[in-house]
């Protein structure tokens, strides 16, 4: 499989149908939404035109049987056992189930936890249904990104009912320790909070293990709902499909009634990708995972070296880098500089949270040419005003 030397000319699509490749101009690198710029699993490309042979009407509604026992089989592997068709929820793909599961664990004025910074869509779903956010900032350590859990308990007020929690994070790459997540379970549990979890970077690890919080002990899992999708793990985020999981079926229930009309049905080619990808994609995501796994290091290697002025923690998991230029003379023009004068592409960190402008998230996803070529014109850009 061709992951090195990919050139932008290959990458930008003659239907301009990719989001990455073609918001920016041509001579923007684009390194923002999360899609990898790998070619697609061959398992997955053969079995949706093997599908497409076949019928594409209506599937049953509670999806397909095979995909269901797949994604438990997937899930057992990270400790979140005990776990049957009834007890998991296709969605279209992950964002809807987590404006469900805000929507069916809070009701408007009710305030809701989340570490920032954090994708947006945690954010936005808060504003666009009038809960509270209250945000809990994850602390920069020497050792790297840690949940302050003293401002946490400071945080709860009669009205906090919902704990939004990222893990694999984006955009810090953290992957949650054991003894961190116990600690998360046992406040959202002496609170009473509902959990929800979105674990969909969960196979991209590159330090540390994947726990899933309801994994934890019965109580958390009844207070629990496990959101996941193949989108990350298999670079296929224009298919959609996502999942959520709980122990607690009247959790899904409320998911799938204040969805209801709304969700739509399991789209089919998503099923049958998701299914060949667990099911055969195992050695593409192990090649995968390592090449990513070389960019980190890549990254950060360059950064001390080239850019010792920008803040950088490297990521235990995911395929984000998380970069701090508000100590640099860009300050909170980071973004729109890297993208006028280095013609770098990134996302602009105050979207995870308005106190992180002059950050920036950089997706590594992408082959190591392009990678250091986007690091170069970063530094010259940077290393200019210095
Ligand atoms: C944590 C997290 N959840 C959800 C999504 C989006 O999921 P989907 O495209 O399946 O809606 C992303 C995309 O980057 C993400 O990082």
């Amino acid at each position: 499989m061709q992951l090195d030397h990919l050139t932008p000319a290959q990458l930008r699509d003659s239907h301009g149908y990719s989001s990455k490749w073609h918001f920016y101009p041509e001579d923007v690198l684009p390194m923002w939404v999360a899609d990898m710029d790998f070619p697609i699993c061959p398992a997955i490309s053969q079995a949706i035109a093997e599908r497409l042979q076949e019928r594409v009407g209506y599937p049953q509604m509670r999806g397909d049987e095979q995909l269901l026992h797949r994604i438990i089989e997937q899930q057992s592997k990270h400790g979140l056992t005990h776990l049957a068709p009834e007890n998991l929820l296709l969605t279209t793909s992950v964002v809807p189930a987590i404006y469900a599961s805000v929507l069916a664990l809070s009701s408007p004025g009710d305030e809701v936890i989340t570490q920032v910074p954090v994708y947006h869509p945690f954010l936005n779903v808060l504003a666009e249904h009038h809960r509270i956010a209250k945000h809990n900032p994850l602390r920069r350590t020497p050792d790297g990104w840690e949940i302050d859990f003293e401002q946490l308990e400071r945080l709860i007020t009669p009205r906090t009912r919902l704990l939004m929690l990222c893990n694999p994070q984006n955009p810090t790459g953290r992957v949650f320790r054991r003894d961190e997540l116990e600690k998360l379970a046992d406040f959202a549990l002496r609170h009473r909070l509902w959990v929800m979890s979105d674990e969909l970077w969960a196979e991209l690890i590159y330090e540390g293990t994947h726990i899933p919080i309801a994994s934890l002990g019965s109580e958390i899992a009844q207070r629990t709902v496990t959101l996941t999708g193949p989108c990350k793990t298999y670079n296929t985020a224009g298919l959609g499909g996502g999942v959520a999981i709980s122990h607690n079926k009247q959790i899904l229930a409320a998911m799938a009634a204040v969805s209801k009309g709304l969700g739509g049905h399991p789209n089919v080619l998503s099923m049958t990708a998701w299914r060949a990808a667990l099911e055969h994609g195992q050695d593409w995501l192990q090649e995968v995972r390592a090449y990513l796994k070389g960019n980190r290091d890549f990254i950060t290697s360059f950064m001390r070296q080239h850019l010792p002025q920008v803040g950088y923690l490297p990521p235990e998991g995911t395929y984000l880098a998380w970069l701090d230029f508000s100590a640099t003379p860009f300050g909170k023009k980071a973004h729109q500089v890297m993208l006028e004068q280095a013609k770098v592409g990134l996302n602009d960190g105050k979207i995870f949270g308005p106190q992180f402008e002059g950050w920036l998230r950089l997706n590594f996803a992408t082959s190591r040419n392009l990678l250091q070529e986007a690091l170069e014109r970063i530094t010259r850009v940077t290393q200019a005003i210095d």
